[in-house]
């Protein structure tokens, strides 16, 4: 899961791809480099962020129109200049950069060093670039057979660019399992790991398939199988604007992605829900509504955040569409033996639509036969077109590696889903649907109203951003977004935090509570209201620090918390929609005062394209 920018065309190449580094920078920071041709290949990379690597190569020289860089997430190989990409071969006229994990570097290496070749980085991906050198010297290929050849005996993932010294008018890219975009301009060529550092130059763009390997000149390119096949490559027009891609006068894109929520809910059920009529609409499932009405099971299938919303899912789908559901680690369902059937539909949430745990997963429910629906936010990415059927999110271009708006969004999809397939099998009648869509249609104002708690919820930061522990809890439906809340708080401020089913606090949790330990609630007037109460008066009993997320108008809670955050009344299905909002601006101000840097936190990326 790194970052992956190439340019071939008349313009200056290295602003193209030191401004698309910056946009690709979510998906790995540990290092960043570059290859650019004009008169000579030059290689420049240097351990750390995009503008290290701006600030290295200050004063040298930059000239070219064919180039190509690359932000590292290590996998193979600590975070350093040497392991950084590009990467040459041993005669030093190949570069190469790579996102994946080539599994069988290792004998491949073994035969090139015994045939000479000095490796100078530990990485897997310089063997790849030396191999391609072998098979020229060994055969006579050309370089774009020789790269083709190559490609055949790796066995991995990747999304990769070669550029040679000898083929000034050559970018070779090829992809399998990663994602790799050409942008197609006049007479210039991009590519990029996604469309972003593409589309202020053209909003014409090709997504190569896996196993496709692209040879592209100036003027034309030509796609091929691995096989060798010639391949007719499908230009599609982006739908992107460059807006989505600025802060747009926030300080982060994680607080401009928290305010987009009104707007990105909105968006996702735009076109969707009728209320009046009682009625949902899913266009991307419609061919499967008889299937629906058959089912015997829902498997749920997700990593990170996403897993998080099927989690939600799980709830609004047993209770409208009483069809039993499953949520399960993406990552633990492929190397279980999982027992699935024809009768089974498979439902597999990624923003990216990249990962690969949740790619493989969906593998090995398509090969036993299940039907699988994406939900996803990034369109054209690979789940989308690895799935039989599927709904996008559209929340829009999520920059922050902590995912916010598309969380909602995704829950967003799930309780479209819910009443969509409660509606085909009848377990939902027609007036509760009319109810509960009209609720549902007045969510983006609700989570507007959610939003002006900010100042308040940046006062309570203050009391807590030297915390060293948080607890995060809720029932129900409130418990996963309590797991929600406590990996925003963790994976950007740093502070160790724990979400749990309110319940289960007496047995393990409330061992570590005392007048060090912050407890958030989420105690919103639901059907387990009075019982979170008594999980409250037990934090309080022990000296815990309570801030409970309350519906507006609470006195109960209100007494016993140190400190209360209000969020609007609404349906009991739709509080994870309007409870998440606080944590996330919790857990942003905290960050934000502890100094975190919230966008790019420490070790993680936003797309897992590795095991
Ligand atoms: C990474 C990201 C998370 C995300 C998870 C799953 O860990 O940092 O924010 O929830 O991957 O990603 P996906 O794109 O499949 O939703």
């Amino acid at each position: 899961m790194c970052g992956i920018v190439g340019y071939i065309g008349y313009r200056d190449a290295y602003p193209i791809i030191i401004k698309g580094l910056h946009r690709l920078e979510y998906r790995g920071y540990d290092s960043a480099g570059i290859s650019l041709f004009d008169k000579e290949l030059k290689v420049y990379k240097k351990a750390g962020k995009v503008s290290d690597l701006e600030n290295f190569v200050k004063g040298l020289d930059l000239g070219g129109s064919l180039g190509m860089g690359h932000t590292r997430w290590a996998t193979h190989g600590a975070p350093s200049d040497r392991n950084s990409h590009p990467h040459s071969s041993n005669n030093r006229k190949l570069t190469i950069i790579h996102n994946g994990i080539i599994e069988n570097y290792g004998i491949i290496k073994e035969t090139l060093i015994s045939k000479g070749h000095i490796f100078k980085s530990d990485t897997d991906t310089e063997v790849l670039i030396h191999l391609v050198e072998d098979i020229q010297n060994e055969t006579g290929l050309d370089l774009k057979e020789a790269a083709r050849v190559a490609l055949t005996k790796v066995i991995g993932a990747y999304a990769i660019v070669i550029m040679s010294s000898e083929e000034p008018d050559l970018l070779i890219a090829a992809r399998k399992g990663s994602p790799l975009v050409i942008g197609v301009g006049k007479g210039e060529y991009f590519i990029a790991s996604d469309a972003t550092p593409i589309v202020e130059y053209t909003k014409n763009v090709i997504y190569l398939n896996d196993n496709e390997i692209a040879y592209i000149h100036r003027d034309g390119l030509l796609v091929k199988n691995i096989d060798n096949t010639i391949q007719t490559p499908y230009i599609q027009e982006l739908d992107m604007k460059l807006e989505m891609l600025e802060k747009g006068g926030y300080d982060h894109f994680m607080l401009k992605e928290i305010y987009e929520q009104p707007r990105s809910i909105r968006d996702c059920m735009r076109g969707r829900i009728y209320p009046q009529l009682g009625k949902v609409q899913l266009g991307g499932i419609k061919e499967y509504t008889e299937k629906l009405k058959n089912i015997d099971r829902i498997i749920i299938v997700a990593c990170g955040t996403s897993w998080h919303a099927g989690l939600v899912g799980e709830y609004l789908i047993e209770e409208y569409a009483r069809v039993p559901v499953e949520v399960e680690y993406a990552s633990e369902f492929r190397y279980r033996n999982p027992i699935i059937t024809e009768k089974d539909l498979v439902i597999a949430i990624s923003q990216s639509g990249e990962t690969a745990d949740t790619m493989a997963a969906i593998e090995l429910a398509k090969e036993r036969g299940a039907t699988i629906f994406g939900i996803c936010n990034v369109v054209g990415a690979s789940i989308p077109r690895t799935t039989h059927a599927g709904v996008y999110t559209h929340a829009g271009p999520e920059i922050g590696v902590a995912s916010t708006k598309a969380f909602t969004a995704q829950v967003t999809v799930l309780t479209l889903m819910a009443f969509y397939i409660a509606q085909q099998r009848g377990t939902i009648t027609q007036s509760k649907l009319v109810e509960h869509l009209t609720e549902l249609n007045s969510i983006p104002e609700l989570v507007e109203q959610a939003l002006k708690s900010n100042d308040h919820i940046k006062e309570i930061a203050v009391k807590f951003k030297d915390s060293t522990n948080c607890l995060f809890l809720g029932r129900g439906s409130s418990f996963p977004v309590a797991l929600e809340g406590a990996l925003k708080l963790k994976e950007i401020s740093y502070i160790h935090a724990e979400g749990y089913p309110a319940a289960e606090m007496k047995h393990g949790p409330i061992a570590l509570i005392d007048d060090d330990m912050p407890v958030v609630f989420i105690a919103t007037k639901d059907s387990s209201y009075e019982k979170v109460v008594s999980n409250i008066q037990e934090v309080k009993a022990r000296k815990g620090h309570v801030i409970a997320i309350v519906t507006e108008g609470d006195t109960q809670v209100k007494e016993m918390a140190d400190f209360v955050i209000e969020i609007p009344q609404t349906d009991q299905a739709f509080v994870p929609l309007l409870a998440t909002i606080p944590l996330q601006l919790l857990a942003y101000h905290i960050a934000v005062m502890r100094g975190c840097n919230v966008d790019q936190p420490r070790n993680l990326a936003k797309s897992v394209t590795v095991e």
